[in-house]
């Protein structure tokens, strides 16, 4: 498989403390990867990398083959991540999913919509019209995935985004995730406390001790 993700001799501090370490990291395209590890060795941190956020202190990373330079880079375009705060502009579901599809001059944004609702759970004519603060957190949470399901990334990051839901938005945002790369082959990058589900749909998991791989 392709690699689409390529970290070497990386480096990052905070105040002058380095919290990651990492000589290489690698990431195939259209595969599931699982990130463990115990609070604070350095997942969050990662994840900020790979969603092209932040910059480390030193080292390289490369995304399909070419050095991603941070200023200006519209890799964000295809790169989306969901963490455990669901962020939803102050507007109806309909509107927040919409709002990538509409950045990227689409058609059939309705449908679109409609569809990625439906994936998460959602009834699109219950749903559509609800405004952000008429959400229970489960669904706040699927609303903010099925945003980002709708523009169909090439990469999702998941950090945590099921830490404090219920049960059933729980096994709906895992059944979601999963489905996009069975569908639209989405590269998923998973940080999940959920041990079980982790070992159940990862490729491979990288363990991180101490803002360093566990080997
Ligand atoms: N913006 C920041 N400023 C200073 N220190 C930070 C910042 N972000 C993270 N850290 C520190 O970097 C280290 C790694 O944090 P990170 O959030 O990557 O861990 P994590 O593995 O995601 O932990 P958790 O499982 O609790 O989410 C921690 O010691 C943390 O306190
Ligand atoms: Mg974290």
């Amino acid at each position: 498989m392709k690699e689409l993700y390529k970290l070497s001799n990386i480096v990052q501090q905070y105040n002058g403390r380095t919290v990651l370490e990492l000589d290489h990291f690698s990431v195939s395209e259209g595969a599931i990867v699982g990130l463990a590890g115990h609070n604070g060795s350095g997942k969050s941190t990662l994840m900020r990398m790979l969603a092209f956020l932040e910059n480390p202190v030193s080292g390289e990373i490369y995304y399909d083959g070419k050095k991603v330079e941070l200023s200006g880079t519209d890799l964000r375009r295809e790169v989306t991540m969901l963490t455990q705060e669901p962020y939803l502009l102050k507007r109806s579901v309909g509107r927040n999913v919409a709002y990538g599809l509409e950045l990227r001059g689409e058609s059939c944004i309705e449908s679109k919509v409609r569809d990625s609702l439906t994936q998460v759970g959602l009834e699109p004519d219950l749903f559509m019209s609800r405004q952000w603060f008429e959400l229970s957190g489960g669904e706040a949470q699927r609303v903010a995935l099925a945003a980002r399901l709708a523009i169909m990334p090439k990469v999702l990051l998941l950090d945590e985004p099921t830490a404090s839901l219920d049960r059933e938005s729980t096994l709906l945002i895992h059944e979601a995730a999963v489905n996009a790369r069975k569908e639209n082959g989405t590269t998923l990058v998973i940080v999940s406390h959920d041990h079980h589900w982790l070992e159940e749909v990862s490729d491979t998991i990288f363990r991180f001790a101490g803002g360093r791989l566990d080997y």
